[in-house]
């Protein structure tokens, strides 16, 4: 099979996880054949500094032409702590969302047995946690009408939904919990806001169509504690915009780090492909940053092209890696690895299904593989 990819790197630690996934994608050819040509993109704070746009045109025709869409991170700091900044490069972001459609974002959080303990929850209550969050993606707050006052003293932003767009991603939830424990958790504040009664009475409707589907229905405060005093309850969480950003990186936890849960980007026609984490500025070149949030969502682009095979194959040398206590440096594992060693191993796993990690050999410097 041949596959056009446009890769947009980004900023901060992007293109450096970034290369690892291509490094994977690699290893997936080696192994079944297949032809992946890349087109890159800038996109965020270095296309600002190179362009003066956060998203220039040549990269939304990049990734429009594209069969998938392979990012990094953006930001930088420096726009961070300038409030006034018109020019920011989560623009760039935002913007590649909303030109390519991206309507529903797909977070998945599972748990590594062995890295349990990372999370600061006691390990019983991450004992069958298995979710997945549906975040819509190009409504609500984020891209609402916003403005202030002519003094400046006042702001505002707002929070749009129209039931077409509370639809789409549902229904795209409602299969996945279909295909998993048939169970959804819609997130919202139906209690005091408008937009989430429309959500809740949009989903309540659609629910006839789906009986297979246990529908259960919280208030984003509710939710935030839930996921940490029961996890395990979850199955597919859907939810508005900013609730899904913020319940994203919550669930995370649960995983142990940030560095670890990946994210599919569906649009109307080319999908896109990214970690959930930012662009970690103090790991910037320092070859630490956790390569597998990345590599995982590389095997959810596989996937989506209908290599499903390809996407277990990377999924298990993940697993591999992690099974013998190898990662980088936010993972405390016994063996300490940096993103680059971390890529070539995940490579020669995904190249060569027989391969196994030799882990007393890694610990004593000499080979990690046998
Ligand atoms: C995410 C990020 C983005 C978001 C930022 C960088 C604009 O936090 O993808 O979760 O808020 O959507
Ligand atoms: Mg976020």
């Amino acid at each position: 099979m041949e596959c056009n990819i446009a890769v947009l790197p980004g900023d901060g630690i992007g293109p450096e996880v970034v290369k690892q996934g291509l490094k994977v994608l690699s290893g997936v050819s080696q192994r079944y054949g297949h032809k992946f040509s890349f087109q890159y993109g800038d996109v965020g704070g270095i296309a600002i500094d190179k362009t003066g746009s956060p998203l220039p045109e040549e990269t939304i025709k990049i990734s429009q032409q594209s069969d998938a869409v392979f990012f990094g991170a953006i930001g930088d700091p420096k726009y961070d702590l300038d409030p006034k900044a018109k020019v920011r490069p989560e623009q760039g972001l935002l913007g590649i969302r909303k030109a390519l459609g991206l309507f529903c974002n797909i977070r998945p959080v599972k748990i590594y047995e062995n890295l349990a303990h990372l999370a600061p929850i006691k390990k019983e209550y991450l004992q069958d946690v298995d979710l997945v969050i549906y975040r819509e993606l190009i409504g609500g707050i984020y891209f609402g009408e916003k403005g202030r006052s002519p003094d400046g003293k006042t702001a505002f932003d707002t929070c749009t939904y129209h039931v077409p767009e509370i639809e789409r991603i549902a229904h795209l939830a409602f299969k996945q919990a279909q295909k998993r424990r048939k169970k959804l958790t819609l997130v919202d504040k139906a209690n005091v806001l408008e937009s989430s009664r429309l959500w809740r009475e949009t989903i309540q409707q659609m629910a006839g169509k789906y009986l297979d589907v246990q529908v259960d229905y919280l208030f984003v405060d509710n939710a935030a504690m839930q996921l940490i005093i029961n996890p395990s309850q979850f199955d597919v969480i859907l939810t508005e915009n900013m609730f899904g950003d913020i319940l994203s990186d919550e669930s995370s936890v649960l995983a142990g780090s940030l560095g670890l849960i990946p994210s599919a980007s569906i649009g109307e026609k080319t999908s896109l492909f990214e970690p959930i984490h930012g662009s970690y500025p103090q790991a910037t070149g320092k070859d630490i940053a956790n390569p597998i949030a990345t590599v995982l969502s590389v095997a959810m682009m596989l996937d989506h092209l209908n290599l499903s095979d390809e996407a277990r194959a990377v999924e298990s040398a993940v697993s591999k890696l992690l099974l013998a206590d190898l990662g980088t440096p936010d993972l405390h594992t016994t063996g300490t690895l940096s993103c680059s060693q971390a890529g070539d191993l995940l490579e020669a796993l995904v190249s060569d299904e027989s391969m196994e990690i030799d882990e007393r050999k890694f610990h004593q410097g000499s080979s990690t593989i046998i």
